[in-house]
């Protein structure tokens, strides 16, 4: 038995002691008697998935702190997208010196992310939060789904400034096939786990963890990647460096997103290894597969021929090339020969170096003041 009593008159004394699982404070005339196996025994109860629930999210005790850093690091990050200056953008866009087939992939960017930004928000909230039923994982979703919003109000913030008409943008997004056949490829099986499935049965458990892997290492991890480039590239070339800069932002987010969704993929497979069978492994690497084919197609719509600073051939490499990152992280084999970064330059973007004069726009010092610099690369890419 230990006993602490405060000496200081002033303050009201205080006692700690032990008994037995339970831990007892007295406070002038009360007692609290503190139950601490109960405490162990909610810690054991948190899990991915069919874990305890409770009314309230309260991330202690915490168990996946590996969420919990990626919170932190996501909360850092944290910007606005109506601080950055658009002007620029603007009178380029009004002028002549924007190629026809520059100003088509400006628009694909519009058109294709103001939507998809939303799928992706939609998902993370409905399907992978609401089963969820760890706190720190919820809470790091819940993280995950405002910045979707950003993202959201990103695209708004250029649609306002460029002038860019809204009708067109959503007829962009309805009517060009290979954004619909890529968004349609994601969301085909969502419907069934919004309704809740009973995750305790296999195959429902397959199903979940196959859309937190479509979500965020399919979608965020590989069909955003190509024309985040193309974005990127012009930026490169000064042209639309607001535009590239919000996006910069996006990436450098979504980032942190890929890592969430493959810590949460992790520790669902290693709570519930029935899941991870040799035909559900097949399945991921399949859905994969189908992923970077239609994302192949997307990149030729977005860029129907080589331009200057952009050649498809690197576009349809860099596909590839992230596809095999995502299935190699969950140790899954690579569906290409794709060794190498076509784009080693959007590393500098991705790992955001101090390279003040790589763009003029001052991205390094945007972090809030308690953000580090990440500097685990894998949760960088
Ligand atoms: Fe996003
Ligand atoms: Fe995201």
């Amino acid at each position: 038995m230990t006993e602490a009593a405060v000496a200081n008159p002033v303050e009201p004394a205080m006692s700690e002691r032990e008994e037995g699982n339970h831990v007892v404070y007295t406070f002038q005339n009360k007692t609290f008697r503190l139950d601490k196996r109960k405490a162990r025994e909610r810690l054991e109860g948190k899990k991915v998935i069919n874990g305890l629930r409770s009314a309230e999210l309260n991330v202690l005790p915490l168990k996946y702190h590996e969420a919990y850093r990626i919170y932190k690091q996501m909360k850092a990050n944290h910007w606005e997208p109506d601080v950055i200056d658009m002007t620029k953008d603007c009178t380029l866009w009004n002028s002549n010196k924007l190629s026809p087939k520059e100003r088509w992939i400006i628009e694909m960017g519009v058109g294709y992310f103001s939507a998809a930004e939303g799928i992706v928000g939609d998902s993370v909230l409905h399907v992978i939060e609401d089963n969820l039923t760890a706190a720190e994982l919820k809470h790091a979703s819940l993280r995950q789904i405002a910045e979707e919003s950003i993202h959201m109000d990103s695209l708004l913030h250029i649609i306002g400034s460029l002038n860019i008409d809204l009708d067109e943008v959503t007829a962009k997004f309805q009517d060009i096939p290979s954004i619909k056949r890529k968004n349609e490829f994601i969301t085909r099986q969502m419907p069934e786990l919004k309704m809740g499935i009973d995750l305790t049965v296999t195959a429902n458990k397959q199903k979940f963890a196959k859309a937190i892997f479509g979500i965020t290492q399919v979608m965020e991890g590989t069909q955003f990647y190509a024309l985040f480039a193309m974005l990127l590239s012009l930026h490169r070339q000064n042209k639309m460096t607001g535009i590239g800069q919000m996006f910069q932002y996006t990436l450098r987010d979504e980032s942190n997103h890929i890592a969430l969704g493959r810590y949460i993929l992790q520790e669902l497979i290693n709570e519930n290894p029935d899941l991870w069978t040799a035909e559900f492994k097949q399945e991921l690497f399949d859905f994969m597969r189908e992923g970077v084919t239609l994302e192949k197609e997307f990149v030729l719509d977005c860029l129907p021929e080589d331009i200057v600073g952009m050649s498809q051939k690197d576009f349809l490499e860099y596909v590839d090339y992230n596809a095999d990152r995502r299935l190699t992280s969950l140790g899954l084999p690579a569906q290409s020969d794709v060794k190498n970064n076509p784009f080693l330059w959007l590393d500098e973007v991705i790992f955001l170096k101090k390279e003040k004069n790589f763009f003029e726009t001052r991205v390094t010092e945007y972090q809030t003041s308690g953000s580090v610099k990440n500097t685990n690369e894998d949760d960088l890419i």
